[in-house]
């Protein structure tokens, strides 16, 4: 232990480093109205430092954190909630501040600077159930430190420098926060004696192993993403024998060996995301009966199985998106109640068909593959996979698949209400494509497709509200005469010079956002679009349009358009044919009066020269 002079001076030198940075954002907030005798809160954050700071001239003995105390906080001892952070605190400064605070049950110590804790730091605080560790640099926790807090039930270590946990023995502990730490391992003392744990959190770690768990536990949520698994087993291959050893006894037997999975009868949540799994044996989930969400994203698998062994029948959601999957296998008889499953970023040129037998699945995310699509007329075979007749199915998204062509009646039986079919170029889409989806479908995302015409109904699908068609080749749009139900249209980066007038008619009743960007639209061919685009609640971009008819102006605001100017400049060419007409007419006239005038003179001349 550090002795009474030693971390004062370093107290003193932490102070005055941070004094610098500190002191100023701290002088507004200095108010000891904050410290009110029999107040059973005290919230100190950030205070503590001010306080001493405001004394510093007269210091003359190392007892001035004592004056400090006694002058502005006063006896801790019927303190029930106590607020510590942000105050450079120092390891040996705290069992000296808790030395007498036998109420105290919630402790905030984050943001201080406590390098360890000592086994003796909590002896003066027997009541606490919550404290606050998270933001030190904790390096070591002494053994038997939290042994006596009895009623202790939240521990966040989170943020520190711990690196491993050898022995985890606090079976009162409902939640403990690790994340963030550099922890290599995890281990809790072989005891059958049931832990209360409910929370563990280790994510952004460096665990090599799955932490060895309590053997009966009630842990629900499990975080261990952002680690470096390879495996599940909870050791090494060296470290096997040691380890079954330890946490069967001497007298195992090889048989029993083979099991290093271990039971999570309550986990309701895993994240194992973002770490180096090549493989998850399907026996990983066999104790895993309550398993509500599991997430193995963005790791190294290349087949995932789902068996009868661990059925996973209560599953809702499954994450294997941004692995190298190529297989994907769900026995019969599993996966009852998966709702939503993430597949984007694989490798995945097929689907086994047990997906389609998932009866509960209504969210399908399977963009980033390699996937084709049957039709009902087609049998699936290897190359495609089977989209229709999955009648739970709402939401699929299958962009960026390369695929080449969307059969008719693709998705017949599949109520879905939302398509992704962006970033597929070239994709050939039959005319009957969406058949089926009449009633149900409300948002279309056919982006970045390369096409030229769009053979779908659109009339057809009449629950349609968002039709995305960005980045197309498209010339124009077709709605027919039905009024639409269309309020978000996006037709930005296309060839559309005119859009047809009985297509706005079609969208003005619902339509609330319209971009048009990046079209040769002419400005007097679409005054129906202008008058539509320049209605108050109508939300676009600044689409402009091509102004043909003043040579030079080139290209105006659809907003800025008057549609005066182009009636203007057509009444213009209607009074200079009028004039035309009426000038023409008159010298028709005048050229026959004079005609007439010139026989009779012709006439005249004659009976006089007769
Ligand atoms: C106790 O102090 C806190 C601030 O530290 C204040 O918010 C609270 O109102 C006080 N409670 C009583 C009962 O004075
Ligand atoms: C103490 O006060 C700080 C702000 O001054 C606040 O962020 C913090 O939540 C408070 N602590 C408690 C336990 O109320
Ligand atoms: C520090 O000096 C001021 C007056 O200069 C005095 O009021 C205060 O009590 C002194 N503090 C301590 C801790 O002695
Ligand atoms: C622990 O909590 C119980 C129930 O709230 C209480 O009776 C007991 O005094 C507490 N123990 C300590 C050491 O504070
Ligand atoms: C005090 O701790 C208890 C038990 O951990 C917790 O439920 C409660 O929210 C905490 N109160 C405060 C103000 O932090
Ligand atoms: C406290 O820690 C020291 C050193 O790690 C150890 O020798 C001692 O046995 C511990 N005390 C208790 C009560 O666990
Ligand atoms: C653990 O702490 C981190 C960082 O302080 C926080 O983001 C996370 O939500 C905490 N975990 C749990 C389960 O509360
Ligand atoms: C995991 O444990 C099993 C069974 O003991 C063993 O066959 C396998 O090789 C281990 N995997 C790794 C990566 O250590
Ligand atoms: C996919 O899995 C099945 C059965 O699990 C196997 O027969 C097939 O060879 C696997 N295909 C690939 C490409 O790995
Ligand atoms: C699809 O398979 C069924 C039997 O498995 C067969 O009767 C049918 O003719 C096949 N259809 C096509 C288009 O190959
Ligand atoms: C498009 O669908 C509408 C409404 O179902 C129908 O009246 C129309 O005939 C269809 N048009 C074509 C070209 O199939
Ligand atoms: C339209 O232009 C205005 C002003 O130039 C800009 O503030 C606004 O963000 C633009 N809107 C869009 C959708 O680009």
């Amino acid at each position: 232990m550090m002795s009474t002079q030693v971390w004062f001076l370093l107290f003193i030198v932490n102070l005055l480093s941070l004094q610098l940075s500190l002191c100023q954002e701290l002088q507004s907030e200095a108010d000891s109205s904050n410290v009110l005798p029999g107040n059973h809160t005290l919230n100190l954050s950030r205070k503590l430092l001010q306080f001493i700071q405001s004394d510093l001239k007269n210091m003359t003995h190392l007892k001035v954190l004592d004056a400090v105390l006694k002058k502005h906080v006063g006896p801790l001892s019927t303190v029930q909630k106590l607020d510590l952070s942000g105050n450079g605190l120092y390891t040996d400064m705290i069992g000296y501040l808790l030395r007498d605070a036998p109420a105290l049950t919630n402790l905030s110590l984050n943001e201080n600077s406590i390098t360890k804790i000592g086994n003796g730091t909590f002896s003066g605080s027997p009541s606490l159930r919550n404290i606050d560790l998270h933001n030190n640099v904790i390096l070591e926790i002494e053994e038997g430190t939290f042994d006596s807090l009895l009623n202790l039930t939240e521990l966040d270590l989170s943020v520190n420098s711990i690196s491993c946990i050898t022995d985890f023995n606090l079976f009162q502990l409902r939640s403990l926060n690790l994340s963030k730490n550099s922890m290599t391992s995890f281990q809790s003392i072989d005891s059958n004696q049931e832990f209360e744990l409910l929370y563990l959190d280790l994510r952004e770690n460096k665990m090599h192993y799955f932490p060895v768990l309590p053997k009966r536990n009630k842990i629900i949520y499990l975080d261990l993403s952002r680690n470096q698994l390879h495996s599940l087993n909870s050791t090494g291959p060296d470290d096997e024998l040691q380890y079954l050893r330890d946490i069967e006894g001497l007298n195992f037997s090889p048989l029993r060996s083979s099991k290093t999975h271990q039971l999570l009868p309550r986990l309701l949540y895993l994240d194992l995301s973002y770490n180096q799994l090549k493989a998850v044996p399907p026996d990983f989930f066999s104790s895993l009966w309550a398993l509500d969400t599991l997430n193995i994203s963005n790791n190294c698998l290349d087949n995932f199985v789902v068996d009868t062994e661990g059925p996973l029948n209560v599953l809702k959601t499954l994450d294997l998106s941004f692995n190298n999957l190529q297989n994907l296998t769900f026995k019969e008889n599993t996966l009852w109640a998966l709702e939503t499953l993430y597949l984007q970023g694989n490798i995945l040129s097929m689907l086994d068909s047990g997906l389609f037998r998932l009866p509960s699945i209504t969210n399908l995310h399977l963009q980033l593959n390699e996937l084709s699509i049957c039709g009902p007329q087609q049998n699936q075979t290897s190359s495609c996979v089977s989209l229709f007749s999955i009648p739970t199915l709402r939401y699929l998204y299958l962009s960026e698949n390369k695929m080449t062509s969307l059969p008719a009646h693709a998705f017949q039986g599949s109520p879905l209400l939302i398509l992704d079919l962006s970033l597929n170029p070239n994709m050939k889409i039959s005319e009957q494509a969406l058949s089926g989806l009449e009633r149900s479908l409300t948002h279309l995302y056919l982006r970045g497709n390369h096409l030229e015409k769009l053979n779908i109904n659109l009339t057809a699908l009449r629950s349609l509200k968002v039709l995305d068609l960005y980045n197309n080749q498209l010339d124009g749009l077709f709605l027919g005469s039905r009024n639409s139900a269309i309020e978000n249209l996006n037709l930005q980066n296309n060839k559309v010079k005119i859009l047809d007038a009985s297509t706005v008619l079609a969208l003005e009743k619902t339509l609330r956002t319209l971009y048009l960007g990046s079209n040769p639209l002419i400005c007097c061919e679409n005054i129906h679009l202008i008058s539509l685009i320049q209605q108050a609640h109508m939300d676009t971009d600044n689409a402009t349009c091509q102004n043909t008819r003043d040579a030079g102006c080139g290209e105006v605001n659809l907003r800025d358009v008057k549609s005066e100017h182009c009636e203007t400049l057509n009444s213009k060419v209607l009074v200079i044919a009028m004039i035309a007409v009426l000038v023409l007419g008159l010298m028709i006239v005048l050229l026959v009066v004079l005609k007439l005038c010139h026989s009779r003179s012709h006439r005249f001349s004659n009976s006089y020269k007769a």
